[in-house]
């Protein structure tokens, strides 16, 4: 199978590449800590071998239950938040044509998603269009209790009994959490809801390669064995045997680090198709989550170029000297548009007619890559074949990989998340939920509210 691919040669204006190669044997150890789950947070690193250990069985079962919606549901909404929804947005979004809303006879049907903000517009205008369709819901939450998933379902759960009556409504709801914990596995039990499981052992910013991710993926049309096979073929060429070079994960994991250490807070994951914005978050989720903790950690932006380069590109050009990019480029193009020829030539345009749209991208990609590396941005490049199922796979699991070496290299837990907690605490406090009572007054007095 053809690879993505690494190219750190242009960061070597910046930090010696003895420094990146003399990580290898710290990071041969921490790479074996996983697969030997012996390092911190080892009890979430289910997550290492599922590509390699999910059955046919488990597929067939997500497809069947994905065709079952599919063949009734022109709208599917699928509720969950951060790593609850962010993989499988990322997928769909990048596989998907940009204009699918708005195409006639769509054979697949319209992903929405709700429960992953708590916006009253969002949430009204959902309704709103839903009320003439007859929709089915995926609702995903691993701990069953998170606030804004469970207002969304409380929402839409009502909303479509009401419309379809109970037991019609039953049919059209799948519950993706815990398997005995939680309040949406009680929900789901007394409703009779058709569930999938969350592993115990997998955390939701890396589960996107289980149902979680899966089955909205399968869903909305697209080849989930193809996803399985990158994603497996990248677990084989990462596993702690592969020699430092052979393994891509090591290589960025080594190199961000050392970047890191060169004073580089920030790492900007960079792309040149606007299909792959959605990617940029779920890639954004899984390091910030992964890595801010204990005062430290890389800060993960994201940019779509050439877009942003009329905005935050002034700043990468000739802002604070603490950024890298890692840039996600694509080698071959789906689509073949070509600049036509104009005899007037009013626009001046005519020195790049008969060029594909992409080949002026691929040059303002790479004239870009030396305009940022003169401005002092080292550059990571990562090359994808192809934009699909096999390519996307192999990118989820390599920055899942590199993601998890990377967090032992700064000597954090990569699979907690304890920071989360101050927001919910503070907001449970605000809305008086019982049990907050004390903590409510401070916060009111703090705001001025009483
Ligand atoms: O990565 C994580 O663990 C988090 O981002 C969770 O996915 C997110 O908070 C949603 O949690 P839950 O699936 O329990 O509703």
């Amino acid at each position: 199978m053809e690879s993505i691919k690494i190219n750190i040669d242009k960061v070597y204006g910046f930090v010696k590449k003895e420094s990146i190669f003399d990580l290898e044997s710290e990071i041969k150890k921490h790479n074996k800590a996983l697969h030997e789950k012996t390092g911190k947070g080892n009890e979430f690193l289910g997550w290492v071998n599922l590509p390699s250990s999910i059955t046919e069985a488990e597929i067939n079962e997500i497809e069947s239950a994905a065709n079952q919606l599919r063949e009734k549901c022109k709208i599917v909404v699928v509720i969950g938040i951060g790593g609850s929804y962010l993989g499988s947005k990322a997928v769909i979004e990048a596989l998907s044509n940009n204009f699918y809303l708005l195409k006639k006879n769509r054979k697949n049907p319209v992903i929405l998603f709700a429960g992953h903000n708590i916006g009253e517009d969002y949430t009204s205008e959902l309704t709103e269009l839903l009320e003439d369709n007859i929709y089915g819901i995926v609702v995903i939450s691993k701990s069953g209790t998170t606030t804004e998933p469970a207002i969304a379902f409380r929402i839409l759960k009502e909303h479509l009994e009401k419309k379809v009556g109970k037991s019609a409504a039953k049919k059209l709801i799948i519950a993706i959490t815990d398997a005995h914990r939680g309040a949406l596995r009680t929900l789901a039990i007394q409703e009779g809801y058709k569930t999938f499981v969350i592993p115990d052992d997998v955390g939701g910013r890396y589960s996107v390669l289980t149902p979680v991710g899966l089955l909205p993926i399968a869903i909305a049309g697209f080849e989930i064995r193809g996803l399985i096979r990158g994603a497996r073929y990248m677990e084989e060429i990462t596993s702690p045997e592969t020699h430092f070079e052979q393994n891509p994960a090591a290589i960025y994991a080594a190199t961000r680090n050392i970047l890191y250490r060169a004073g580089k807070k920030v790492e900007i994951l960079t792309n040149y198709n606007n299909k792959l914005s959605y990617f940029s978050e779920w890639w954004k989720q899984l390091y910030g989550e992964s890595e801010g903790k204990e005062n430290k950690g890389i800060f993960p932006a994201s940019v779509n170029f050439t877009t942003d380069l009329h905005s935050m590109g002034q700043y990468i050009q000739e802002g604070e000297r603490i950024l890298f990019e890692t840039v996600l480029t694509i080698s071959k193009a789906d689509n073949n548009v070509a600049i036509p020829f104009n005899k007037e030539n009013l626009d001046g345009l005519n020195f790049i007619a008969y060029k594909r749209i992409d080949e002026v991208n691929k040059m303002a990609e790479l004239g870009t890559l030396l305009a940022h590396i003169d401005g002092g941005i080292p550059n990571i490049i990562i090359e994808m074949p192809w934009l699909n199922e096999i390519y996307l796979g192999q990118l989820i699991y390599f920055f899942e990989k590199a993601c998890g070496i990377s967090g032992y290299i700064l000597g954090v837990n990569p699979f907690d998340q304890p920071g989360v907690e101050a927001y919910k605490k503070n907001m449970f406090a605000l809305l008086n939920k019982p049990g907050f009572e004390i903590e409510s007054k401070k916060l009111k007095e703090r705001l001025n509210l009483i």
